[in-house]
């Protein structure tokens, strides 16, 4: 899908920016052109305006020579005075205006001269009539001279008006050409534009597509990884289960074994002891010594092999139930620490590994007291509720904070692995400075 993006990404923009360069081009042409035009059309109508005038001058001297000739009242000398200046200025701007066209100014230099003669001859018979010479003024005006020159004008007039209709009409054809261009180029840039834009639209639907796949690719390897951490974890838990039971086990068959080999023999030696210093009675005052030392050196032993025992499995548990082996175990601890310990223990129906897992917790609770705390008062608490119990162990020394246990202390780990793979919920929760709680939630499993 990415090979298939990758052309159409290439090639839409591109084609946006060819489509504008055109658009600018077509426009900057079509202007230019379009401009080029209207200038040659406006030169055509000055040019023929200027020729039209020409023509009206030209009768406008004629019609003033005319009636100064035939009144000899000055006052028509003035119109034809004012035309006959108006056209020698109209020549020049007609000969400005034909310059570049060399064969419309052929045609203007003819019409120059027969306006050069026309004039001439008004000029002629004006000055004659002025000196009274009668007869030569009339016989100027009677022959055909001024009426030839009078047409050759009008007619290299209407052909170089003729020429500027056709100059116009070409402006107007190359502005309808201009126009036409710009329009059909306008139509395909456009057409162009739509293009790249749908090409881009392809591509954004392409790259959102091919974003929402790879967001699906991730989020299944996530899952899938996650599901392998979590059957991974769940694996790791049921092994250490696996070896607290074994530990347990274990701890519980050496228990047996020091209690029932060991502490049998202690007990029979004790007992020959007894026997043999009854028989010695009143003799060997320094072998009864003797014998009364090995007597209590065989009582420690014997004890000994008690407190090993007790603390590898501790067999009050059995005996006596949870809140008296707890009892003694505080009892103890206090001796030990000299902490003072206050207890608060309900009497509760737990099956042995439940059991033991209070017990467990609550000894290493105490052991972390004595070893950090340095706490003047702890308080041990166990309460019975309907289908779970809580055990609460609480301490007023330094506290410590939570998110600063090292991956090598295993003491609080356990407590929780054994408090969850009992079922239930363990909170610790320290302040620095306002000791530390420990809270377990257990469901109640005989
Ligand atoms: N009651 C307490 N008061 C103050 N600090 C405590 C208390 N209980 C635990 N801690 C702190 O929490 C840390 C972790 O305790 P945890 O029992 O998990 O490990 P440990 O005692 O250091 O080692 P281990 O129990 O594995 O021999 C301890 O090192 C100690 O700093
Ligand atoms: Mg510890």
């Amino acid at each position: 899908m990415k090979l298939f993006a990758v052309p159409k990404m290439a090639i839409s923009l591109p084609l946006a920016v060819l489509a504008a360069a055109i658009l600018i081009f077509i426009n900057e042409s079509t202007f230019q052109q379009s401009t080029a035009a209207a200038a040659n059309i406006e030169e055509a109508q000055q040019t023929r305006g200027a020729i039209s005038k020409l023509v009206q001058e030209m009768l406008d001297a004629e019609t003033g020579q005319r009636g100064y000739l035939l009144t000899g009242d000055p006052r028509y000398l003035e119109p034809y005075k004012i035309a006959t200046s108006d056209i020698s200025q109209n020549l020049n701007v007609l000969s400005r205006l034909f310059t570049p066209y060399k064969d419309q100014l052929a045609e203007f230099g003819v019409l120059s001269q027969h306006v050069a003669r026309k004039l001439a001859e008004m000029d002629l018979s004006v000055r004659m009539r002025k000196q009274g010479n009668e007869d030569a003024w009339k016989f100027v005006l009677t022959t055909d001279v001024g009426k030839e020159q009078m047409d050759a004008i009008r007619e290299y007039s209407t052909k170089l008006a003729a020429s500027s209709i056709s100059k116009m009409e070409l402006g107007q054809v190359q502005i309808k050409k201009t126009l036409q261009l710009s329009r059909i180029g306008i139509a395909v840039v456009a057409l162009a534009g739509l293009l790249a834009f749908y090409m881009y639209l392809l591509q954004a639907e392409a790259l959102l597509a091919s974003g929402q796949r790879e967001q699906e690719t991730l989020q299944r390897e996530r899952d899938l990884l996650e599901s392998q951490v979590r059957e991974r974890t769940a694996a790791l838990a049921k092994l250490a289960t696996h070896l607290q039971n074994v530990r347990e086990d274990e701890r519980g068959h050496l228990a047996r074994e020091l209690h029932d080999e060991l502490g049998a023999l202690l007990t029979a030696a004790k007992l020959d002891v007894a026997r043999l210093k009854s028989r010695l009675t009143g003799s060997l005052p320094e072998a009864i010594e003797r014998l009364e030392h090995l007597t209590k050196t065989l009582n420690s032993g014997i004890a000994l092999a008690r407190r090993i025992v007790e603390d590898l499995r501790p067999s009050s548990l059995s005996h006596l139930g949870l809140s008296a082996s707890l009892e003694i175990l505080a009892r103890e601890f206090e001796e030990q620490s000299g902490l003072s310990i206050a207890t608060d223990l309900e009497p509760v129906e737990l099956g042995g590994a439940a059991q033991l897992t209070v017990y467990r917790l609550i000894q290493e609770s105490l052991t972390n007291i004595g070893k950090y705390a340095k706490a003047s008062q702890a308080e041990i608490s166990l309460h019975d509720f309907e289908g779970y119990i809580t055990v609460e162990v609480k301490d007023n020394g330094q506290g410590f904070n939570l998110n600063t246990v090292g991956p090598t202390s295993h003491g609080l780990a356990g407590m929780r692995h054994r408090v969850e793979a009992a079922g239930g919920n363990l909170t610790v929760t320290s302040v620095e400075g306002s000791g530390s709680q420990i809270l377990a939630v257990l469901p109640k499993t005989l």
